[in-house]
Protein backbone atom coordinates (compact mmCIF):
# COMPACT_ATOMS: atom_id res chain seq x y z
CA UNK A 1 0.00 0.00 0.00
CA UNK A 2 1.43 3.08 -1.34
CA UNK A 3 0.85 6.55 0.65
CA UNK A 4 1.28 8.34 -2.65
CA UNK A 5 -1.90 8.91 -5.58
CA UNK A 6 -0.99 7.39 -8.17
CA UNK A 7 -2.44 10.04 -10.90
CA UNK A 8 -1.69 7.86 -14.05
CA UNK A 9 -4.92 5.97 -13.28
CA UNK A 10 -8.06 6.45 -14.73
CA UNK A 11 -9.58 6.77 -11.22
CA UNK A 12 -6.53 8.10 -9.04
CA UNK A 13 -6.16 6.70 -5.83
CA UNK A 14 -3.54 5.35 -3.24
CA UNK A 15 -5.66 1.82 -2.80
CA UNK A 16 -3.67 -0.09 -5.60
CA UNK A 17 -6.42 -0.24 -8.02
CA UNK A 18 -4.84 -1.63 -10.63
CA UNK A 19 -3.75 -4.85 -8.62
CA UNK A 20 -8.07 -5.48 -8.57
CA UNK A 21 -8.88 -5.67 -11.97
CA UNK A 22 -12.46 -6.52 -11.71
CA UNK A 23 -12.92 -3.64 -8.73
CA UNK A 24 -11.22 -1.52 -10.79
CA UNK A 25 -13.87 -1.87 -13.78
CA UNK A 26 -16.76 -1.98 -12.07
CA UNK A 27 -15.32 1.73 -10.27
CA UNK A 28 -14.35 2.64 -14.08
CA UNK A 29 -17.91 1.99 -15.65
CA UNK A 30 -19.44 3.61 -11.96
CA UNK A 31 -17.42 6.48 -13.13
CA UNK A 32 -18.87 8.27 -16.19
CA UNK A 33 -22.36 8.21 -14.81
CA UNK A 34 -20.69 10.29 -11.68
CA UNK A 35 -19.35 12.48 -14.69
CA UNK A 36 -23.53 12.89 -16.07
CA UNK A 37 -24.70 13.21 -12.28
CA UNK A 38 -22.02 16.21 -11.68
CA UNK A 39 -23.13 17.90 -15.17
CA UNK A 40 -27.03 17.57 -14.56
CA UNK A 41 -27.39 18.27 -11.22
CA UNK A 42 -23.71 20.25 -9.95
CA UNK A 43 -23.08 23.28 -10.12
CA UNK A 44 -24.69 25.19 -12.62
CA UNK A 45 -22.51 28.39 -13.18
CA UNK A 46 -20.07 27.88 -16.15
CA UNK A 47 -16.93 28.37 -15.58
CA UNK A 48 -13.11 28.11 -17.24
CA UNK A 49 -11.36 26.72 -14.56
CA UNK A 50 -11.06 27.04 -10.49
CA UNK A 51 -8.25 27.62 -8.26
CA UNK A 52 -8.53 24.30 -6.47
CA UNK A 53 -6.91 22.25 -3.92
CA UNK A 54 -6.33 17.80 -4.97
CA UNK A 55 -5.34 15.85 -3.03
CA UNK A 56 -2.00 14.02 -3.92
CA UNK A 57 -0.55 12.70 -0.35
CA UNK A 58 -2.06 11.23 2.51
CA UNK A 59 0.55 11.88 4.23
CA UNK A 60 0.97 14.85 7.21
CA UNK A 61 2.49 17.48 5.09
CA UNK A 62 1.72 18.53 1.32
CA UNK A 63 -1.32 16.29 1.05
CA UNK A 64 -3.05 18.82 -1.30
CA UNK A 65 -2.02 20.98 -4.51
CA UNK A 66 -3.63 23.48 -5.47
CA UNK A 67 -3.78 24.92 -9.12
CA UNK A 68 -6.50 26.06 -12.30
CA UNK A 69 -8.30 23.62 -12.88
CA UNK A 70 -11.73 22.66 -15.50
CA UNK A 71 -14.27 21.32 -12.99
CA UNK A 72 -15.01 18.40 -14.92
CA UNK A 73 -11.70 17.64 -15.15
CA UNK A 74 -11.36 17.33 -11.65
CA UNK A 75 -9.44 14.40 -10.41
CA UNK A 76 -11.82 13.08 -7.91
CA UNK A 77 -9.75 9.83 -6.48
CA UNK A 78 -10.04 7.17 -3.49
CA UNK A 79 -7.81 8.04 -0.80
CA UNK A 80 -7.41 6.26 2.03
CA UNK A 81 -5.24 7.40 5.29
CA UNK A 82 -2.46 5.55 5.91
CA UNK A 83 -2.83 2.13 7.54
CA UNK A 84 -1.93 1.54 11.56
CA UNK A 85 -0.45 -2.21 10.99
CA UNK A 86 -0.92 -2.64 14.88
CA UNK A 87 -4.29 -1.35 15.25
CA UNK A 88 -6.67 -2.88 17.21
CA UNK A 89 -10.38 -2.59 17.41
CA UNK A 90 -10.75 0.47 20.75
CA UNK A 91 -14.65 -0.57 22.00
CA UNK A 92 -17.30 -2.53 22.10
CA UNK A 93 -17.40 -6.39 22.54
CA UNK A 94 -14.17 -7.10 20.25
CA UNK A 95 -12.40 -4.66 21.79
CA UNK A 96 -8.21 -5.55 22.34
CA UNK A 97 -8.60 -7.56 19.12
CA UNK A 98 -6.64 -6.80 15.66
CA UNK A 99 -9.12 -4.45 13.42
CA UNK A 100 -10.86 -5.93 10.27
CA UNK A 101 -9.60 -5.78 7.16
CA UNK A 102 -12.56 -7.23 5.64
CA UNK A 103 -16.66 -6.90 6.41
CA UNK A 104 -17.51 -10.15 8.73
CA UNK A 105 -20.57 -11.45 7.76
CA UNK A 106 -22.89 -10.70 10.28
CA UNK A 107 -22.48 -7.24 10.42
CA UNK A 108 -22.31 -6.65 6.70
CA UNK A 109 -26.22 -5.07 6.54
CA UNK A 110 -24.94 -2.93 9.30
CA UNK A 111 -21.96 -1.54 7.87
CA UNK A 112 -23.14 -0.87 4.24
CA UNK A 113 -26.25 1.08 5.59
CA UNK A 114 -23.87 3.18 7.62
CA UNK A 115 -22.05 3.62 4.63
CA UNK A 116 -24.98 4.59 2.13
CA UNK A 117 -26.32 7.07 5.02
CA UNK A 118 -22.69 8.95 5.13
CA UNK A 119 -22.71 8.27 1.16
CA UNK A 120 -26.06 10.03 1.14
CA UNK A 121 -25.59 12.68 2.36
CA UNK A 122 -22.36 13.84 0.10
CA UNK A 123 -23.81 14.23 -3.06
CA UNK A 124 -27.18 16.18 -1.28
CA UNK A 125 -25.59 19.14 -0.38
CA UNK A 126 -23.96 19.48 -4.01
CA UNK A 127 -27.30 19.21 -5.36
CA UNK A 128 -28.37 21.63 -2.79
CA UNK A 129 -25.91 24.52 -3.09
CA UNK A 130 -26.15 23.72 -7.71
CA UNK A 131 -27.49 27.29 -8.24
CA UNK A 132 -24.85 29.47 -5.66
CA UNK A 133 -22.39 30.28 -8.17
CA UNK A 134 -24.48 32.80 -9.99
CA UNK A 135 -25.00 34.63 -6.77
CA UNK A 136 -21.45 34.87 -5.32
CA UNK A 137 -20.25 37.45 -3.65
CA UNK A 138 -16.74 36.98 -4.84
CA UNK A 139 -14.27 35.38 -6.73
CA UNK A 140 -12.90 33.85 -3.33
CA UNK A 141 -16.51 32.72 -1.98
CA UNK A 142 -17.08 31.22 -5.78
CA UNK A 143 -13.72 28.79 -5.02
CA UNK A 144 -14.57 28.30 -1.82
CA UNK A 145 -17.93 26.80 -3.15
CA UNK A 146 -16.95 25.33 -5.86
CA UNK A 147 -14.13 23.21 -3.27
CA UNK A 148 -16.65 22.48 -1.28
CA UNK A 149 -18.89 21.05 -3.67
CA UNK A 150 -15.94 19.02 -5.09
CA UNK A 151 -14.93 17.80 -2.15
CA UNK A 152 -18.35 16.26 -0.92
CA UNK A 153 -18.46 14.69 -4.91
CA UNK A 154 -15.10 13.04 -3.44
CA UNK A 155 -16.57 11.95 -0.46
CA UNK A 156 -19.25 10.15 -2.44
CA UNK A 157 -16.38 8.79 -4.42
CA UNK A 158 -15.18 7.46 -1.02
CA UNK A 159 -18.07 5.79 0.08
CA UNK A 160 -18.76 4.52 -3.59
CA UNK A 161 -15.13 2.49 -3.29
CA UNK A 162 -16.92 0.77 -0.06
CA UNK A 163 -19.63 0.13 -1.45
CA UNK A 164 -17.90 -1.92 -4.73
CA UNK A 165 -14.88 -2.70 -2.90
CA UNK A 166 -16.47 -4.69 -0.13
CA UNK A 167 -20.25 -5.47 -0.20
CA UNK A 168 -20.56 -7.33 -3.69
CA UNK A 169 -23.21 -6.63 -5.86
CA UNK A 170 -26.15 -5.10 -3.20
CA UNK A 171 -22.85 -2.72 -2.98
CA UNK A 172 -22.64 -1.75 -6.49
CA UNK A 173 -26.78 -1.43 -6.78
CA UNK A 174 -26.51 1.52 -3.89
CA UNK A 175 -23.69 3.25 -5.51
CA UNK A 176 -26.01 3.75 -8.46
CA UNK A 177 -28.93 4.33 -6.06
CA UNK A 178 -26.69 7.34 -4.47
CA UNK A 179 -26.86 9.23 -7.92
CA UNK A 180 -30.50 8.68 -8.62
CA UNK A 181 -31.64 9.96 -5.65
CA UNK A 182 -31.80 13.95 -5.44
CA UNK A 183 -32.01 16.49 -2.76
CA UNK A 184 -35.62 17.86 -2.49
CA UNK A 185 -36.77 14.83 -4.94
CA UNK A 186 -40.45 14.29 -4.67
CA UNK A 187 -40.06 10.38 -5.74
CA UNK A 188 -36.54 9.83 -4.71
CA UNK A 189 -35.81 12.14 -1.99
CA UNK A 190 -32.03 12.10 0.21
CA UNK A 191 -32.07 9.86 3.09
CA UNK A 192 -32.14 12.22 5.65
CA UNK A 193 -34.26 15.48 6.29
CA UNK A 194 -32.17 18.14 6.38
CA UNK A 195 -30.17 17.27 3.28
CA UNK A 196 -33.68 17.82 1.42
CA UNK A 197 -33.95 21.64 2.11
CA UNK A 198 -33.10 24.52 0.30
CA UNK A 199 -29.89 26.40 0.12
CA UNK A 200 -30.86 29.17 -1.59
CA UNK A 201 -28.33 31.76 -0.97
CA UNK A 202 -25.59 32.48 0.48
CA UNK A 203 -26.32 33.08 4.39
CA UNK A 204 -27.94 29.70 4.20
CA UNK A 205 -24.67 28.41 2.73
CA UNK A 206 -22.40 29.59 5.82
CA UNK A 207 -25.17 28.40 7.98
CA UNK A 208 -25.13 25.02 6.08
CA UNK A 209 -21.13 24.27 6.04
CA UNK A 210 -21.25 25.49 9.88
CA UNK A 211 -23.88 23.60 11.03
CA UNK A 212 -24.41 20.82 8.93
CA UNK A 213 -21.02 20.28 7.62
CA UNK A 214 -20.04 19.65 11.54
CA UNK A 215 -22.87 17.07 11.65
CA UNK A 216 -21.14 15.32 9.19
CA UNK A 217 -17.56 15.71 11.08
CA UNK A 218 -18.95 13.93 14.18
CA UNK A 219 -20.24 11.48 12.15
CA UNK A 220 -16.92 11.43 10.34
CA UNK A 221 -15.73 11.11 13.75
CA UNK A 222 -17.70 7.80 15.07
CA UNK A 223 -17.15 6.25 12.25
CA UNK A 224 -13.13 6.54 11.99
CA UNK A 225 -13.37 4.60 15.38
CA UNK A 226 -14.86 1.96 13.68
CA UNK A 227 -13.21 -1.80 13.56
CA UNK A 228 -13.50 -2.03 9.99
CA UNK A 229 -10.32 -0.72 9.47
CA UNK A 230 -10.56 0.40 5.52
CA UNK A 231 -13.91 2.35 6.80
CA UNK A 232 -11.85 4.24 9.73
CA UNK A 233 -9.15 5.07 7.40
CA UNK A 234 -11.69 6.61 4.65
CA UNK A 235 -12.73 8.70 7.28
CA UNK A 236 -9.96 9.84 8.72
CA UNK A 237 -9.17 11.66 5.55
CA UNK A 238 -12.46 12.80 4.45
CA UNK A 239 -12.14 14.78 8.39
CA UNK A 240 -9.19 16.30 6.56
CA UNK A 241 -11.09 17.63 3.88
CA UNK A 242 -13.90 18.76 5.68
CA UNK A 243 -11.80 21.29 8.20
CA UNK A 244 -11.76 23.23 5.10
CA UNK A 245 -15.85 23.08 4.74
CA UNK A 246 -16.35 24.01 8.24
CA UNK A 247 -13.75 26.90 8.03
CA UNK A 248 -15.72 28.18 5.29
CA UNK A 249 -19.05 28.20 7.48
CA UNK A 250 -17.53 29.70 10.27
CA UNK A 251 -15.62 32.57 8.91
CA UNK A 252 -18.25 32.45 6.51
CA UNK A 253 -20.33 33.98 9.08
CA UNK A 254 -17.60 36.07 11.23
CA UNK A 255 -17.44 37.94 8.03
CA UNK A 256 -21.25 38.40 7.82
CA UNK A 257 -21.86 39.88 10.77
CA UNK A 258 -18.48 42.03 10.75
CA UNK A 259 -20.04 43.41 7.94
CA UNK A 260 -23.22 44.04 9.58
CA UNK A 261 -22.01 45.27 12.50
CA UNK A 262 -20.32 47.93 10.84
CA UNK A 263 -23.16 49.23 8.30
CA UNK A 264 -24.65 49.34 12.32
CA UNK A 265 -21.72 51.39 13.76
CA UNK A 266 -21.93 53.98 10.59
CA UNK A 267 -25.66 54.93 10.71
CA UNK A 268 -26.11 54.31 14.52
CA UNK A 269 -29.00 51.96 13.61
CA UNK A 270 -29.55 48.66 14.45
CA UNK A 271 -32.12 48.65 11.49
CA UNK A 272 -29.60 48.12 8.87
CA UNK A 273 -32.22 46.25 6.33
CA UNK A 274 -32.32 48.30 3.64
CA UNK A 275 -29.05 49.70 4.14
CA UNK A 276 -27.45 46.95 1.91
CA UNK A 277 -26.52 44.41 5.44
CA UNK A 278 -28.50 41.56 7.10
CA UNK A 279 -29.82 42.21 10.37
CA UNK A 280 -28.19 40.81 13.45
CA UNK A 281 -32.27 39.30 14.20
CA UNK A 282 -32.33 37.46 11.01
CA UNK A 283 -28.26 35.89 11.34
CA UNK A 284 -30.43 34.60 14.76
CA UNK A 285 -33.49 33.13 12.65
CA UNK A 286 -30.96 31.21 10.26
CA UNK A 287 -28.89 29.96 12.84
CA UNK A 288 -31.82 29.19 14.38
CA UNK A 289 -33.38 27.20 11.66
CA UNK A 290 -30.28 25.29 10.51
CA UNK A 291 -28.54 24.48 14.20
CA UNK A 292 -32.15 22.66 14.89
CA UNK A 293 -32.78 20.98 11.24
CA UNK A 294 -28.49 19.56 12.23
CA UNK A 295 -29.58 18.61 15.84
CA UNK A 296 -32.57 16.19 14.05
CA UNK A 297 -29.48 14.66 12.21
CA UNK A 298 -28.10 13.06 15.27
CA UNK A 299 -32.05 10.51 15.63
CA UNK A 300 -33.22 9.76 18.60
CA UNK A 301 -32.25 10.28 21.87
CA UNK A 302 -31.90 6.92 22.62
CA UNK A 303 -31.73 4.30 20.19
CA UNK A 304 -31.24 0.68 20.44
CA UNK A 305 -29.59 0.32 16.84
CA UNK A 306 -26.76 3.13 17.70
CA UNK A 307 -26.46 0.62 21.00
CA UNK A 308 -25.58 -2.74 19.06
CA UNK A 309 -23.38 -0.59 16.06
CA UNK A 310 -21.29 0.23 19.51
CA UNK A 311 -21.21 -3.49 21.20
CA UNK A 312 -20.44 -4.60 17.46
CA UNK A 313 -17.47 -2.43 17.21
CA UNK A 314 -19.04 -0.73 13.89
CA UNK A 315 -19.32 2.92 15.37
CA UNK A 316 -17.42 4.42 18.00
CA UNK A 317 -17.87 7.80 20.27
CA UNK A 318 -16.59 10.53 19.28
CA UNK A 319 -12.41 11.10 20.35
CA UNK A 320 -13.45 6.96 21.76
CA UNK A 321 -9.64 6.89 22.49
CA UNK A 322 -9.80 10.03 24.84
CA UNK A 323 -12.78 8.57 27.12
CA UNK A 324 -11.78 7.44 30.35
CA UNK A 325 -13.87 4.57 30.87
CA UNK A 326 -13.94 0.78 29.73
CA UNK A 327 -15.05 1.51 26.21
CA UNK A 328 -18.03 -1.48 26.65
CA UNK A 329 -20.12 0.90 28.83
CA UNK A 330 -22.51 -2.47 29.80
CA UNK A 331 -23.01 -0.84 33.31
CA UNK A 332 -22.61 2.82 32.55
CA UNK A 333 -26.08 4.90 32.61
CA UNK A 334 -26.40 8.89 31.70
CA UNK A 335 -29.14 11.21 31.84
CA UNK A 336 -30.87 12.11 27.83
CA UNK A 337 -33.58 14.34 27.31
CA UNK A 338 -37.14 13.50 27.34
CA UNK A 339 -40.74 13.98 28.00
CA UNK A 340 -42.27 13.19 30.98
CA UNK A 341 -45.55 11.44 31.43
CA UNK A 342 -47.33 14.65 31.75
CA UNK A 343 -45.50 15.91 28.39
CA UNK A 344 -42.81 18.41 29.81
CA UNK A 345 -39.66 18.94 28.79
CA UNK A 346 -37.22 17.08 31.15
CA UNK A 347 -34.62 14.02 31.07
CA UNK A 348 -34.52 10.69 31.62
CA UNK A 349 -32.23 7.87 32.78
CA UNK A 350 -31.01 5.55 30.20
CA UNK A 351 -28.16 2.98 29.72
CA UNK A 352 -25.13 4.77 28.51
CA UNK A 353 -24.90 2.43 25.36
CA UNK A 354 -28.95 2.94 24.08
CA UNK A 355 -28.17 7.17 24.98
CA UNK A 356 -25.49 6.94 22.36
CA UNK A 357 -26.94 9.29 20.18
CA UNK A 358 -26.98 12.28 23.07
CA UNK A 359 -23.97 11.86 23.92
CA UNK A 360 -22.85 12.94 20.27
CA UNK A 361 -25.29 15.32 19.89
CA UNK A 362 -23.81 17.24 23.17
CA UNK A 363 -19.98 16.80 21.98
CA UNK A 364 -21.92 18.40 18.89
CA UNK A 365 -23.73 21.40 20.54
CA UNK A 366 -20.61 22.21 23.12
CA UNK A 367 -18.24 22.56 19.71
CA UNK A 368 -21.08 24.77 18.18
CA UNK A 369 -20.88 26.98 21.29
CA UNK A 370 -17.54 28.01 19.87
CA UNK A 371 -19.32 29.63 16.81
CA UNK A 372 -21.55 31.45 18.86
CA UNK A 373 -18.87 32.46 21.10
CA UNK A 374 -16.67 33.99 18.10
CA UNK A 375 -19.22 35.55 16.53
CA UNK A 376 -20.44 37.54 19.90
CA UNK A 377 -16.96 38.49 20.16
CA UNK A 378 -17.23 40.48 17.04
CA UNK A 379 -20.47 42.22 18.72
CA UNK A 380 -18.47 42.70 21.70
CA UNK A 381 -15.49 44.73 19.60
CA UNK A 382 -17.81 46.65 17.96
CA UNK A 383 -19.75 47.58 21.43
CA UNK A 384 -22.84 46.09 19.82
CA UNK A 385 -24.37 44.63 23.34
CA UNK A 386 -27.01 42.33 22.00
CA UNK A 387 -26.18 38.89 21.73
CA UNK A 388 -25.90 35.43 19.50
CA UNK A 389 -27.37 32.06 21.02
CA UNK A 390 -27.76 28.36 20.47
CA UNK A 391 -31.58 27.79 20.90
CA UNK A 392 -33.18 25.94 23.01
CA UNK A 393 -32.82 21.82 22.13
CA UNK A 394 -36.35 21.41 21.95
CA UNK A 395 -36.86 24.29 19.65
CA UNK A 396 -38.35 23.44 16.08
CA UNK A 397 -37.07 19.78 16.50
CA UNK A 398 -38.56 17.04 14.08
CA UNK A 399 -36.85 13.68 14.97
CA UNK A 400 -36.73 12.90 18.35
CA UNK A 401 -38.16 13.37 22.16
CA UNK A 402 -39.52 16.96 21.23
CA UNK A 403 -40.93 16.37 17.74
CA UNK A 404 -43.98 16.39 18.83
CA UNK A 405 -44.01 19.18 20.93
CA UNK A 406 -43.38 23.29 20.40
CA UNK A 407 -41.14 25.32 22.70
CA UNK A 408 -39.40 28.86 22.18
CA UNK A 409 -35.89 28.86 21.60
CA UNK A 410 -35.55 29.77 25.28
CA UNK A 411 -37.30 26.58 25.98
CA UNK A 412 -40.52 27.63 27.04
CA UNK A 413 -43.25 25.34 25.93
CA UNK A 414 -46.10 26.83 23.19
CA UNK A 415 -49.18 25.45 22.28
CA UNK A 416 -49.44 24.66 19.04
CA UNK A 417 -51.32 28.27 18.34
CA UNK A 418 -48.81 29.95 20.52
CA UNK A 419 -46.03 28.85 18.15
CA UNK A 420 -48.18 29.22 14.92
CA UNK A 421 -48.20 32.77 16.25
CA UNK A 422 -44.69 33.80 17.75
CA UNK A 423 -42.71 31.86 15.55
CA UNK A 424 -41.77 34.44 12.84
CA UNK A 425 -39.93 35.94 15.82
CA UNK A 426 -37.67 32.69 15.79
CA UNK A 427 -37.39 31.37 12.29
CA UNK A 428 -36.60 32.64 8.71
CA UNK A 429 -39.87 34.16 7.41
CA UNK A 430 -40.76 34.80 3.55
CA UNK A 431 -40.12 38.31 4.19
CA UNK A 432 -36.81 37.78 5.87
CA UNK A 433 -35.86 35.50 3.11
CA UNK A 434 -36.87 37.95 0.27
CA UNK A 435 -34.59 40.41 1.68
CA UNK A 436 -31.81 37.99 2.14
CA UNK A 437 -32.16 36.91 -1.61
CA UNK A 438 -32.51 40.67 -2.83
CA UNK A 439 -29.09 40.88 -1.43
CA UNK A 440 -27.75 38.26 -3.77
CA UNK A 441 -26.03 39.63 -6.53
CA UNK A 442 -23.17 38.28 -8.28
CA UNK A 443 -19.86 40.08 -7.86
CA UNK A 444 -17.74 38.05 -10.34
CA UNK A 445 -15.14 41.28 -10.45
CA UNK A 446 -11.68 40.26 -9.31
CA UNK A 447 -10.63 42.24 -5.92
CA UNK A 448 -14.53 43.04 -5.70
CA UNK A 449 -16.75 42.29 -2.75
CA UNK A 450 -21.00 42.08 -2.15
CA UNK A 451 -21.92 44.75 0.40
CA UNK A 452 -23.42 42.59 2.98
CA UNK A 453 -20.05 41.01 3.78
CA UNK A 454 -16.82 41.81 4.68
CA UNK A 455 -13.54 40.62 2.65
CA UNK A 456 -11.86 37.42 4.42
CA UNK A 457 -8.96 38.09 6.11
CA UNK A 458 -6.53 35.91 4.67
CA UNK A 459 -6.59 34.41 0.77
CA UNK A 460 -6.42 30.46 -0.20
CA UNK A 461 -3.18 28.65 -0.09
CA UNK A 462 -1.52 32.30 0.39
CA UNK A 463 -2.74 33.94 -2.23
CA UNK A 464 -4.29 37.35 -1.89
CA UNK A 465 -8.30 38.37 -1.81
CA UNK A 466 -7.90 39.84 -5.74
CA UNK A 467 -6.61 36.44 -6.95
CA UNK A 468 -8.34 35.58 -10.14
CA UNK A 469 -9.76 32.40 -8.22
CA UNK A 470 -12.05 31.70 -11.24
CA UNK A 471 -12.06 32.30 -14.58
CA UNK A 472 -15.44 32.57 -15.74
CA UNK A 473 -16.28 31.44 -19.53
FE1 LIG B 1 -18.35 15.45 2.99
FE1 LIG C 1 -18.34 18.78 3.95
Amino acid sequence: MTTTADYTEKIPNNVSLHEDRRLQRALESWQPNFLTWWQTMGPTLPTQDVYLRTAVNVGREGWAQFGHVPMPDYRWGIFLAERDPGRKVGFGEHKGEPVWDKVPGEYRSELQRLIVIQGDTEPASVEQQRNLGATAPSLYDLRNLFQVNVEEGRHLWAMVYLLHAYFGREGREEAEELLHRNSGSEDSPRILGAFNEETPDWLSFYMFTYFTDRDGKYQLGTLKESAFDPLSRTCEFMLKEEAHHMMVGTTGIDRIVQRTVEVMREHDTDDVAGLGAIPLTVLQKYLNFHYSVSLDLFGGETSTNVANYYTAGLKGRWLEDRRKDDHLLASDSMMVDSLSEDGMIGQTEVSALVGLNTDLRREYISDCQGGVKRWNRILEEAGVKSRFKLPHIAFNRKVGAFAGIEASPDGEQLSAQEWQRRSSAWLPTDTDKTYVRSLMRPVHERGKIAAWIAPPRNGINGQPFDYDYVHLT
